[in-house]
Formats: C-alpha cells, sequence, structure tokens
C-alpha cells in the first residue's frame, strides 16, 4: 500500500490528526497479562484510586505510558471515592487528573475540566470533548462552543462573567465517537460532584449524554428538551432546576431546531430573573 492510499485509509477509520513523527508499538509497550488478575481480584475498598502501572520505556520516542485496562465495576468504586472526597473544584480536577480507570484518559492530549466562572448562576453540562477542545484543555471552544457563546450572549449569558461549563466525560473519546456506557459510568461521579460544588442556581443539559446519563432517564433529547426538571444530589441542599435542550453541534446539523433551542435559552432567561440572579441583559 503506497502512503497516500494508507493515509486515506487511517482518515476512513475516523484518524483525524497526526500526533507523532514516528509510530508507536503499543503492543511493545504493554504490561505484562499478569497484572490484569491481580488488580481484578483485589478488595473494592481498598483501592481508593487507580493508577497506571508503570511501563518499561517505550523502544520509540515519546510513547505515551498505558495503564492497564482497569475493570469497570472497579473504576467505578474508584471514581466515586475519588470524587466524595474533593472539598473544592481544585480538589476535584486535581482528583480526575490522577483518576485511570476510564481509558480515555491514554488517547486524549488534555484533561478538559471546565471553562467559565465556578460558582455562576448558570452551568452548562455537555458531552464530550471534541479535537480544539482537547488541544486547548477547555470545553466548547470549537464551532459549536462558538454557536453556544452567540446563543448564550442573546440571553445576556457569557462565561466570563456568569456561566460555568463542563461535561459528563472530560477527555476526547478518540474520532469524536460516543463515549462508551463505560466510560460513562466511570466519569459521572465526577460530574456529579462538580454540579454539588459549583452550586449553581440553575443546569442547562445539552445534548443526549449529559440529559439522560445525570437525570436517569432513557428519553431521548427530542422529547426531554424544554422541559422543566429537578437535579437532586445527595451533596446539594435543594434540587437545582434544569432544562434539557439541544447540543449545539446538533444545531449546526440541523439548523430548523435553532427555534426550540432559542425558546429555551428564552425560558432559562425567565427562570433565572425568577430567581433574582442579577445581572441579566437581553
Ligand atoms: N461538545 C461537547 O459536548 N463538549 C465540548 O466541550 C465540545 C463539544
Amino acid at each position: 500500500m503506497d502512503d497516500l492510499t494508507a493515509l486515506r485509509f487511517l482518515v476512513e477509520l475516523g484518524a483525524d490528526e497526526a500526533i507523532a513523527d514516528a509510530p508507536v508499538d503499543r503492543f511493545a509497550a504493554a504490561p505484562a497479562r499478569a497484572e490484569g488478575p491481580a488488580r481484578a481480584e483485589a478488595p473494592l475498598r481498598k483501592a481508593p484510586a487507580v493508577r497506571a502501572v508503570p511501563q518499561a520505556p517505550a523502544p520509540t520516542l515519546a510513547a505515551p505510558t498505558l495503564a492497564a485496562p482497569v475493570p469497570a465495576a472497579q473504576a467505578v468504586v474508584a471514581a466515586r471515592e475519588a470524587a466524595a472526597n474533593a472539598r473544592s473544584l481544585d480538589e476535584l480536577r486535581a482528583a480526575l487528573a490522577a483518576f485511570d480507570g476510564c481509558a480515555l484518559k491514554a488517547t486524549a492530549t488534555n484533561l478538559v475540566f471546565s471553562d467559565g466562572v465556578p460558582g455562576a448562576p448558570v452551568m452548562i453540562v455537555g458531552e464530550a470533548p471534541g479535537a480544539d477542545e482537547d488541544r486547548q484543555g477547555k470545553p466548547f471552544v470549537g464551532v459549536s462552543g462558538q454557536l453556544l457563546d452567540r446563543m448564550l450572549g442573546f440571553v445576556g449569558l457569557d462565561r466570563t462573567r456568569n456561566v460555568y461549563i463542563a461535561n459528563v466525560i472530560p477527555w476526547r473519546p478518540p474520532a469524536n465517537r460516543d463515549p462508551t456506557t463505560a466510560e460513562i459510568a466511570a466519569c459521572e461521579p465526577f460530574i456529579r460532584r462538580q454540579i454539588e460544588l459549583a452550586q449553581p442556581k440553575v443546569l442547562l443539559f445539552v445534548g443526549n449524554i449529559s440529559t439522560k446519563t445525570l437525570l436517569g432517564t432513557t428519553d431521548g433529547i427530542i422529547k426531554m428538551r424544554g422541559k422543566w426538571r429537578d437535579y437532586a444530589s445527595p451533596g446539594l441542599a435543594a434540587p437545582i432546576p434544569v432544562l434539557p435542550s439541544f447540543h449545539p453541534a446538533y444545531l449546526l446539523r440541523t439548523p430548523a431546531r435553532k427555534a426550540d433551542s432559542w425558546k429555551d435559552l428564552l425560558a432559562l432567561q425567565a427562570k433565572l430573573r425568577s430567581l433574582i440572579v442579577p445581572p441579566l441583559g437581553g
């Protein structure tokens, strides 16, 4: 196969950026299989944090160290414990950065934890970072993020003043594929704790993944959008009103739905005003 054909083949498989000049033999860098059962058999309570197993240096340059796969149930237990122990958003970010229970961390460039103002009256929860977010380490900075910013601006919301933004998944899934059930389960305790610590007055869940995961529903966003729900959690003094709405990436593909999102944003603005949260323009 010539180079161009090989490149086309990779693009068809979903590769969308080159990350190194030389290929990395990840099988050569893999840990001995004996590690797996020993970790899996360890009692769950004795595994407060799931850490990467040190690897032998890879034979080629700059090969990222790969953690041994963490069994899904063990990852969820470790995630719950690490998230619950965080007493501030900074501690939560550090806990996530140290967490090796989600395989997406190994392929992502950066942890994408949050953007905006911690403690802001509005918190937006999206799905997972894309390529731009992965590069910059901030959520919603790509094309869909720019649309989100424009839409928020119409109702007096702005991530530099009164909005805090995070995702269910803080690492980019390769080629922007949907995160798996196991990946969502491993990350869910962190976003739930992030909401508790950020204590917004109102939540906006954009897209299916945040809506289904955090509201525990199988109903899709088309059915859920525009209807206020309560988001309750043991670490919150009172439930927070949450509005599910379309994901801006969906709006880019389906502009006819922007009218619905506009209604949702006006409803969000009215809710904020009813809760007497200054300052809102618009
Ligand atoms: N889509 C998301 O859901 N989150 C981001 O941060 C970027 C795109």
